[in-house]
């Protein structure tokens, strides 16, 4: 996940007391759809762990947090704060400490981390509970300051906010959150009508939100296409113009508020409901789908 070390203790102490405005059922399905677009499902996978190669040790949990990063390592300091110190991450404590403040991304004497990992975001909720924390301190926070101060009061702009503050990361570069919210204020240069219901002033002229929501989604696709900074550059996040395609079709079928649900598109481009309860995480997931193959065993069993 995007995240710097310079900005481990800055981020949580600006926003962290910070107040969402998304922060029922629709905060849940804002983080459902990114979910979608980073895993392919709504599931939050708390128990997730593996070394995808990254440079970036390893990547964990609902956020990716990485031990090469120093997003791993805010996690399990959170969880010892639950636990009152000793538990079952401790035995890693120094090498994580190390390796967060080096940004070292060396896996050695990390061996059975994922084990443990995977076997407390499978069952325990204070470790569920401390990946809530830090996704919330990291992304979800400083997303919802920029709809704070932009005046913001739909759903879909708020969750779309979120989704490009933990992709781009939520600081003012050129490829980050801030920005791209400064490039789409410059493309408002007049005033603009609309049909959400809510109208932002942005430079002295009055526009409708989803108009201006639209503006925003044009410089986001365009910075996946044409990102600024170079560590941006390797082509991966062209590959993910699915993310703006999935807010404009929601944009397009006016689902501007989520009570209860939101329609968007899945990654390979169908609509999909999403609604305020998660599908359940990787495990149950699998095990789902090996009871729906034997139910098709049985069935052409049933045909012979
Ligand atoms: C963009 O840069 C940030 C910071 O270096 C990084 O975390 C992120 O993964 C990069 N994205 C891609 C697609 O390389
Ligand atoms: C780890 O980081 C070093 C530079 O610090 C880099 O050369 C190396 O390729 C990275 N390892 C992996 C597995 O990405
Ligand atoms: C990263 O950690 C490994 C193993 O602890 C160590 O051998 C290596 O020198 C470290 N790399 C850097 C750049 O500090
Ligand atoms: C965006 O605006 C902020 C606040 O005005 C400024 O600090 C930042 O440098 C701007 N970023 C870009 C990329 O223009
Ligand atoms: C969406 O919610 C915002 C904030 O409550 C409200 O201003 C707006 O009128 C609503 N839009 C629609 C279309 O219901």
């Amino acid at each position: 996940m995007f995240y710097a070390i310079l900005k481990l203790s800055l981020v949580s102490v600006l926003f962290a007391s910070s107040r969402a405005v998304l922060q029922g059922c629709d905060k849940t399905i804002a983080l459902e759809i990114t979910n979608i677009f980073e895993n392919g499902d709504t599931a939050f996978h708390y128990d997730y762990c593996e070394d995808i190669n990254d440079g970036r040790g390893y990547t964990s949990g609902i956020a990716g947090f990485c031990t090469g990063t120093g997003d791993a390592w805010l996690v399990i300091q959170e969880y010892h704060k639950l636990t009152g110190g000793a538990d079952k991450m401790s035995q890693f404590d120094n090498i994580l400490a190390e390796y967060a403040l080096s940004g070292n991304n060396s896996t050695t004497g990390l061996s059975g981390y994922c084990k443990v990992w995977t076997k407390l975001g499978t069952s325990d909720a204070k470790f569920k509970q401390a990946q809530d924390t830090i996704r919330d301190n990291l992304y979800f926070l400083p997303s919802m300051e920029y709809a704070k101060q932009l005046g913001l009061g739909t759903s879909i702009a708020h969750g779309q906010l979120y989704d490009a503050g933990i992709q781009h990361g939520v600081g003012n570069g050129p490829d980050g959150l801030g920005g791209m919210i400064n490039g789409t204020n410059a493309r408002v240069i007049a005033d603009e009508a609309g049909d959400s219901g809510s109208t932002l002033v942005v430079n002295g002229f009055k526009v409708d939100e989803v108009v201006w929501l639209k503006k925003f989604l044009s410089v986001r696709a365009n910075v996946l296409n044409n990102p600024q900074e170079l560590p941006n550059k390797s082509g991966a996040w062209a590959k993910t113009q699915y993310r703006i395609a999935s807010y404009q079709y929601a944009i397009d079928q006016r689902e501007y508020n989520w009570t209860s649900s939101a329609i968007v598109l899945n990654n390979d481009g169908t609509p999909t409901t999403v609604t305020c309860s998660p599908s359940s995480s990787a495990s149950t997931y699998s095990r789902q789908n090996i009871v729906h193959l034997g139910l098709l065993v049985i069935a052409l069993l049933n045909l012979i």
